[in-house]
């Protein structure tokens, strides 16, 4: 069974056909072609934390390849009204595929156990890998590919920066993480991308402006994620020299554009200038996520229709 919990579950090859297939798709769309690629398929979305993006994206997204889903809310009692096991395999009876947001990543892999149906991370805390499929998307469109392109992730080393740290190693991209000490990457997640990709290019530094000074692309986040509400006042503290602001963007060359997964607290991590200037790709990122997406449902529900339609 092929599931997506994270970017360790899929191959490089993998990895540039699900994004060839989002931009085949993308481009299909904005020619007025939707094709019923996923006819009859129904995906279920099991979400324990607030979503605009990644539950918008994938309701419209299977919309408009002619499948259905199903948001889940809380009366369905996962994790509380029956056992797992029931749970999920009851579940498998009914869709093709169940995207779950998580608090724990251990969450996603219980569900994944029972190989039911595929499971799609569709964020935990230990990694996004959906945003990072729309992120790449984002850079490959801004310069015409994403071979060789240095990401800077200026902020904390979450969810969202491990993802990328793990995309970048996958494509042969430049990745660095700017953060304050103590804000680091996870131990073991960088050890097996580095064991998984020898010729990975990841660093930590804690200078901001040393870090942007090559970015093809700058990339930040929320100083405090879902799920660590009590912790906002020292990280507020700890990552104030780490706001993107003009100043940081000018140490970076003109050319570089400027990336958040969102949703943002602007005047903390990112400056209302920032976000709304020309070298912000921030909306179009967001607008992808529904395009990327649509690769990866295509190349797990619909296979059949790449190998006829995608090079
Ligand atoms: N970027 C992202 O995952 O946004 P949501 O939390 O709104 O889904
Ligand atoms: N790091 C953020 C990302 C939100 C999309 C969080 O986990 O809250």
């Amino acid at each position: 069974m092929q599931h997506f919990l994270s970017l360790f579950d899929i191959s490089p090859d993998d990895l540039k056909l699900i994004l060839r297939t989002a931009g085949v798709v993308k481009q299909k769309l904005a020619a007025g072609d939707r094709p019923n690629i996923l006819k009859n398929k129904v995906i279920a979305l099991l979400f324990e934390k607030p979503s605009l993006r990644t539950r918008v994206s994938f309701e419209a997204g299977m919309a408009q390849l002619g499948g259905e889903s199903l948001f889940l809310g809380s009366d369905v009692g996962w994790g509380k009204r029956e056992s797992p096991s029931d749970f999920t395999n009851v579940l498998g009876q009914f869709v093709d595929a169940v995207v779950c947001r998580a608090k724990q990543h251990a969450q996603v892999e219980l569900l994944a156990s029972f190989d039911a149906m595929p499971v799609i991370n569709g964020l935990t805390d230990l990694c996004h890998p959906c945003q990072a499929l729309a992120d790449v998307l984002t850079i490959e469109e801004a310069f015409g590919s994403y071979a060789g392109k240095h990401l800077v992730f200026v902020g904390d080393g979450n969810n969202v920066s491990q993802s990328l740290a793990l995309i970048c190693a996958m494509l042969q991209m430049r990745f660095t993480l700017a953060c304050p000490e103590g804000y680091e990457m996870d131990a073991d997640w960088l050890a097996k991308i580095n064991a998984s990709y020898p010729n990975a290019q990841i660093e930590t530094l804690h200078d901001p402006a040393a870090a942007v000074k090559t970015a093809d692309a700058i990339y930040t986040d929320v100083w405090t994620s879902m799920g660590q509400e009590a912790e906002v006042v020292a990280r507020r503290q700890a990552f104030k020299p780490f706001q993107l602001d003009k100043t940081l963007l000018d140490a970076a060359p003109s050319t570089a554009r400027v990336l958040h997964c969102l949703p943002a607290v602007r005047g903390e991590e990112i400056t209302d200038e920032v976000i709304d200037g020309d070298q912000s790709d921030i909306v179009r990122q967001a607008g992808n996520r529904m395009h990327a997406q649509k690769g990866l449902l295509v190349w797990l529900l619909g296979r059949d229709w790449i190998s006829k339609h995608v090079r």
